[in-house]
């Protein structure tokens, strides 16, 4: 199994980094191409694992997708007839599988769908996804792990006001309304940037998506949708990623291809701790602080400082001068970092969903083991702070949404090395 050996405690940072597409996005843009009876183009496309894992997915469909790795574009065909039935071993390592519910549904009136399950952060319910198909005239029933969803009549426009924010449950609905008769109102609805993707994308189609206040939009049914041609946006997981590189190095980068207004809470915390941040209309200057100081901070649903970028931050904490505090408002168990980043020294302490980081002066190599996506990278960086050389095993949940994180880590001074 591929494991990265890295060598701290690495020399500040310095260079530049291209931040890839967002792979929050770009999955959701691939689930709404089953949508389309005219070709999708899509560009900036991040070739990450779970990239690979929905174009089988669309394929086993009858979707056809040709990749173009070199230029970054994929463009899905979806002319045939499409299949309604999603494996779950196409779901069991992706979660973002159920995304193909809701553009099937709206599109077929049916689907039978595998449940993803729980995975390390948490049980993961699509209680509301199903709340709203319901609403809206479909009737489901679950068995032996799959959701058998239909609505013979096709989906009608409702109100449908979501219990509590969820991404991946409002691009479902969005995705089901934009095909079905009269007027769907969403109301409580995520507004992460790669929402606005997907609604941007959607409209260059012809769907007819309309916000009437920050949270709540209309959607009117339209008969089809035409092709379009789309650039998927930056990721600002990645971005905030390599963002903590410099702030854990006191270093400096460049990090390019990311718009910095995806990152308002995040950077106003990075100043915070002592870095100094320029932001330019594509891009974001960071100069890591001589020191870095502790601070207090909670996740929250966009705008609010991103759940995906609390891991990252509690490695740069592990060396401030002081004691932090972080709260964890989205999942049950997000701090998976955390024994592995004490086995690098650091101290932290975890109590429901609080953590609480004593900043040490150094830490100390050692073997680890990734367990989720964005723990990898948080582990990276406790890595690269740490002395001596260290090792990071079952990487594959990192690749999962880091585009080649080795190489654009070595351009910029990191000693890092993927083995087998
Ligand atoms: C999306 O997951 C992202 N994944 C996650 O990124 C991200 O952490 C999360 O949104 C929160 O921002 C993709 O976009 C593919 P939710 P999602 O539905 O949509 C509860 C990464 O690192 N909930 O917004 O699955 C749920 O349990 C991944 O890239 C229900 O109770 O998250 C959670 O506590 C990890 N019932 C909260 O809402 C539901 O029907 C937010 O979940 C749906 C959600």
């Amino acid at each position: 199994m591929e494991k990265f050996i890295i060598y701290g405690p690495s020399k500040r940072v310095n260079g530049e980094v291209y931040i890839s597409g967002a792979k929050n996005s770009v999955l959701g843009l691939l689930a709404s191409s089953l949508l389309f009876e005219e070709p999708v183009v899509l560009s900036n496309v991040p070739f990450v694992k779970d990239v690979f894992t929905m174009i089988k997915l669309l394929k086993s469909l009858g979707s056809k997708v040709q990749i173009n790795k070199k230029k970054n574009f994929l463009k899905i065909y979806n002319k045939k007839k499409l299949k309604s039935f999603v494996s779950y071993d196409l779901v069991k390592t992706m979660r973002a599988g159920v995304l193909a519910m809701g553009p099937l549904l709206g599109k077929l009136n049916k689907c039978k769908v595998a449940l993803s399950g729980g995975c390390a952060l948490g049980v993961r319910p699509i209680n509301f996804h199903l709340k709203g198909f319901s609403k809206m005239g479909a009737k489901y029933k679950l068995n032996k792990g799959y959701v058998n969803i239909s609505a013979r009549r096709g989906l009608k426009g409702k109100v449908y006001n979501f219990p509590k924010i969820t991404v991946t449950g409002t691009s479902n609905l969005i995705m089901s309304a934009v095909l079905s008769k009269g007027k769907t109102i969403l109301k409580n609805i995520a507004i992460e940037p790669e929402i606005i993707d997907l609604i941007n994308f959607l409209k260059k189609g012809g769907a007819k998506i309309y916000f009437l206040k920050k949270r709540t939009i209309k959607i009117i049914g339209v008969k089809s949708l035409k092709s379009v041609n789309h650039s998927v946006v930056g990721d600002r997981i990645e971005a905030f990623s390599y963002l903590c590189v410099a702030a854990i190095t006191k270093g400096k980068l460049h990090v390019r291809n990311i718009d910095p207004k995806f990152l308002k809470k995040e950077i106003q915390i990075l100043k915070k701790i002592g870095c100094k941040i320029n932001s330019i209309n594509n891009s974001i200057i960071i100069e890591g602080g001589k020191q870095i100081k502790p601070v207090n901070l909670k996740t929250s649903a966009y705008p609010g400082f991103a759940t995906d970028n609390m891991p990252m931050l509690m490695s740069v904490l592990c060396i401030a001068n002081g004691r932090s505090q972080i709260k964890e408002t989205i999942f049950e168990n997000r701090f998976m970092a955390v024994p592995e980043l004490n086995r690098l020294s650091a101290s932290i302490e975890v109590k429901n969903n609080k953590a609480y980081i004593s900043g040490k002066k150094q830490l100390y190599a050692a073997q680890c083991i990734s367990s989720d996506l964005r723990s990898t990278f948080s582990i990276i960086l406790g890595c690269i702070s740490a002395k001596g050389k260290s090792q990071v095993d079952r990487i594959y949940h990192g690749l999962r949404g880091y585009f080649e994180p080795e190489n654009k880590l070595k351009k910029i001074g990191i000693k890092i090395k993927k083995i087998n």
